[in-house]
């Protein structure tokens, strides 16, 4: 098995994700594999839902808060930028507020509690989940791949999902409940939309997204998530805990992903001992990770000799885990 032939046998797997502790690659793994795809003839939008996104250091451009940016014919990236999201959702609301009660002019004392909301750290995970959600129902691209932000984050994204549907359910159910109520009471046909309807309305429109957003997360048809390890023992623990973690979200795994692997044919050259040392090391894991993911083990990439930056290093990367497979392009799985 490789990482290429996953894409090649499951071409409806359009949604790409690389989880993992920080620092491993998962940035990296995303940009070579957008590279990759966009060179096999698909469109594909790699986008960051990190506020420290590195997507602008590895494509060398800075493409913060730009929206998609051509990096090459077929490639597009994007990083959030949420506060600009939060500035546009606080317009949004006054003009929701002008619009349902009629103001000129919104009272201090709400104007000052939207200001207040904005700064909470919540509203800026909330901005970046939103803006996710409207890429990913963008139906724009063949494929798009999440840049994602270390695990614990990842995670919570999806508890985020559920908590949220949750509440939502329990508002949606009360509100209809006194909407039948308040029909039934007045017995009045009511010609004109209510605020109370609007509300439902709105809810209702939440709802939908957050369910179809979380739902390409753990869909199995659709998604396919990788873990990015290295072999280091903390690594390897960390690893297995998320992995027991992401399944009871219910994410569909489709392998792991060695990154960082000193190549040991130096072993066979005149080393010194640190070095003989570290490539020990790293056969004990190398192999207790093929024991413990087996033929999941899609890929092993080379300890560089330097960062990777830049298109024509990052066309380095898939030359050793994705070219294997350089047939023509099945037919797009883009569905218009
Ligand atoms: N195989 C490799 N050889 C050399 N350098 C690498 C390799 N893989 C990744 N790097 C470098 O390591 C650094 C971290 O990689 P990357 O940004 O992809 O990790 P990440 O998992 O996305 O990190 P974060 O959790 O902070 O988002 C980058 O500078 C990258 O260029
Ligand atoms: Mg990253």
């Amino acid at each position: 098995m490789s990482l290429a032939r996953i894409f090649d046998r499951y071409p409806e797997r359009r949604y790409i994700m690389f989880g993992g502790k920080g620092g491993l690659g998962k940035t990296t793994f995303s940009a070579a594999t957008a590279y990759y795809l966009a060179k096999k003839g698909y469109k594909v939008l790699v986008f960051s839902v990190d506020p420290q996104a590195s997507l602008s250091d590895i494509f060398e451009r800075d493409i913060f808060g730009q929206g998609a940016v051509e990096i090459m014919p077929n490639l597009y990236a994007q990083e959030i930028d949420a506060d600009r999201h939060i500035k546009e959702y606080q317009d949004e609301i006054r003009q929701k507020i002008y619009d349902m009660y009629g103001l000129d002019e919104i009272p201090e004392e709400i104007e000052s509690y939207i200001q207040a909301a904005a700064a909470e750290p919540a509203m800026e995970e909330s901005a970046i989940f939103d803006q996710v959600v409207d890429i990913v129902l963008s139906a724009e691209y063949d494929y798009y791949i999440y840049d994602l932000v270390p695990l614990g984050h990842a995670l919570y994204y999806l508890s985020m999902a559920s908590v949220y549907d949750e509440w939502i359910d329990k508002i949606t159910k009360l509100r209809q409940e006194m909407e039948e109520y308040s029909k039934v009471a007045s017995l009045i046909k009511r010609e004109e939309e209510t605020e109370e309807d609007m509300i439902l309305k709105e809810l209702l429109d939440i709802k939908y997204r957050i369910n179809t957003s979380s739902g390409i997360l753990t869909d199995k048809e659709k998604t396919a998530f990788f873990f990015v390890i290295i072999p280091e023992e903390m690594a390897l623990l960390d690893t297995q805990k998320a992995a027991g973690l992401f399944a009871k979200y219910q994410v569909p795994l489709s392998g792991y992903v060695v990154n960082r692997v000193i190549p040991p044919e130096l072993g066979r050259q005149n080393i010194p001992d640190y070095l003989r040392h570290r490539l020990e090391m790293q056969e004990t894991y190398l192999k207790r990770i093929d024991e413990l993911f087996g033929d999941q083990v899609l890929a092993r990439i080379p300890e560089f000799e330097r960062d990777v930056t830049g298109l024509p290093m990052i066309e380095r990367w898939p030359r050793r885990c994705l070219a294997q497979s350089l047939k023509p392009p099945p037919p797009s799985p883009r569905r218009e």
